[in-house]
């Protein structure tokens, strides 16, 4: 192993750079040659691909962002862009593949490892939604980023005594609003995982209006519904004068946090390691507090990212 090359996929998320960095640095103290590849598998498939040395990684840590830039390439689910990805990196003599993102990027690397190409995923997402992980990188920043805006939120919501519904991200995965939705005290959480009965909902509301509450927050994940449809269907259950806040691409910015930069720079170093003992197809993440390593194909196939359920149920007792 002389040669690895890094690359950035699929939604960005506070962290990377911290992984990428660690990753680099890593290797390079361990005596490899790095290369970073811009844009994601499109940047792979079109040869994208230069020389990192160890400033290019320096002044990275503390920064949002992916700065070998990312890229939705759902072209390279067909096997012909994958044998061109393979084929640039035999180019550079690139003899191992770190990938870097959430869902669609470790397809990809699953199916680099079909071909015998040795490559490791780490898991870069706000979602939280890979399996074979407790926490994703990116995570940890994007919660608290939707918290200081439901701080704010509350400010305005107790001035006018009012509903705010505030929709966050998550795609399929209800893990954003579940972790926000306790740590900001909603009256409801929203989540796709969860049934959720909208009469119910609105008595839940009402009850706390009844014992004088100024203010009611509903934490609604994306992959439900949207805030507005949302709204409109409460309104069938009361005057709730409701008010819509989608936090969108916000979640996705910002400096990351503590947490998210040493679980990248452990999960970064560790890929490196894993590599050197000759490695590969594999996926990395922590487990009960514990950084492991599983088989990137069966972790794909039998594996389902679940999200802690007893937030769900914690917050229907203590909130409202
Ligand atoms: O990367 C994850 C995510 O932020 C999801 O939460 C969201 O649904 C999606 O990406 C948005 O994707 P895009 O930035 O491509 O619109």
């Amino acid at each position: 192993m002389k040669r690895i090359a890094i690359l950035t996929s699929g939604g960005d998320a506070p962290g990377m750079n911290a992984a990428i960095r660690a990753v680099a640095r890593k290797a390079m103290y361990e005596g490899l040659e790095v290369y970073g590849i811009n844009y994601g598998y499109a940047g792979l498939v079109a040869g994208d691909i230069h020389r990192l040395d160890i400033a290019d990684v320096g002044d990275k840590i503390q920064r949002g962002g992916t700065f070998l830039y990312s890229a939705r390439y759902p072209e390279f689910a067909q096997r012909e862009g994958q044998l061109k990805g393979i084929e640039q990196l035999k180019k550079f003599n690139i003899d191992a593949l770190v990938v870097i993102g959430g869902d669609g990027s470790y397809h990809g690397a699953m199916r680099l490892t079909e071909h015998g190409y040795p490559t490791i995923g780490l898991p870069g997402t706000i979602d939280n939604d890979i399996p074979g992980t407790d926490f994703t990188i990116g995570f940890d920043t994007a919660i608290n980023t939707v918290l200081e805006s439901v701080d704010r939120i509350r400010d305005t919501a107790t001035s006018h005594t009012r509903t705010f519904i505030i929709e966050v991200m998550g795609r399929g995965a209800g893990d954003i609003a579940l972790w926000a939705g306790v740590a900001g005290g909603a009256d409801d959480i929203i989540i796709p995982e969860h049934d959720f009965d909208m009469a119910h909902v609105a008595k839940r509301l009402k009850d706390g209006q009844e014992r004088g509450k100024k203010h009611s927050i509903i934490m609604l994940a994306e992959g439900v519904m949207s805030g507005d449809e949302f709204a409109k269907k409460l309104a069938e259950h009361g005057d709730f004068d409701a008010r819509v806040t989608v936090l969108g691409h916000v979640q996705r910015g910002g400096t990351p946090t503590a947490r998210d930069r040493v679980l990248a720079s452990k999960l970064g170093a560790y890929a490196v390691d894993l590599l050197l003992e000759g490695k590969g197809g594999l996926c990395v993440g922590i487990k009960d507090n514990k950084i492991v390593a599983n088989d990137i194909i069966e972790t794909l196939e039998n594996d389902k990212h679940h999200p802690d359920m007893s937030l769900y149920q914690l917050n229907q007792e203590i909130s409202n």
